[in-house]
């Protein structure tokens, strides 16, 4: 179906072409995260300022899922305040774990909408996730242990 098109078009081209891909040398913020089912990890660089995250962009390495995830969220979060960032995470949690706001999320989420078709495999969840975590802890959040099991 067009979901599951999108997932794949989607997982193809951010993980062969990962955008925001790169070491920040001057981020002010930054979190390691790794997904325990597999061992991969990655790092999240922010540079923040005036409450509003310019820029973001990650290292590491893992599946193409977890690339992907990870690309696509640096894409998303650049230029918007933290609070829309921190509100962002929750819709896409709620929407890749099946949560509350899953079935309707209080945002568009836009192309981010495409790695819901995740849950078709319920063992990588933890790969798509894995990037948003990790933006979560970079921004100060909470390290839920539901997420670290
Ligand atoms: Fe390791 Fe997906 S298999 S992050
Ligand atoms: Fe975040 Fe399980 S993936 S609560």
């Amino acid at each position: 179906d067009a979901l599951r098109e999108l997932y794949q078009e989607v997982i193809f081209d951010h993980n062969r072409n990962p955008r925001n891909f790169h070491k920040m040398a001057d981020a002010d913020r930054h979190a390691d995260g790794h997904n325990p089912l597999c061992g991969d990890q990655l790092t999240v660089y922010l540079r923040v300022a005036d409450g509003i995250v310019h820029d973001a962009s990650f290292v590491g390495h893992g599946c193409a899922i977890s690339t992907a995830s990870a690309s696509l969220m640096t894409e998303a979060v650049k230029g918007k305040p933290v609070e829309e960032v921190e509100a962002l995470f929750r819709d896409v949690h709620a929407l890749l774990t099946g949560g509350q706001g899953a079935e309707a999320p209080a945002r568009d989420v836009g192309k981010l909408a495409a790695l819901s078709g995740v849950k078709e495999f319920p063992a990588r969840v933890k790969c798509a996730t894995l990037a948003w975590h990790t933006l979560h802890n970079a921004l100060g959040g909470e390290h839920g242990t539901a997420h670290t099991e």
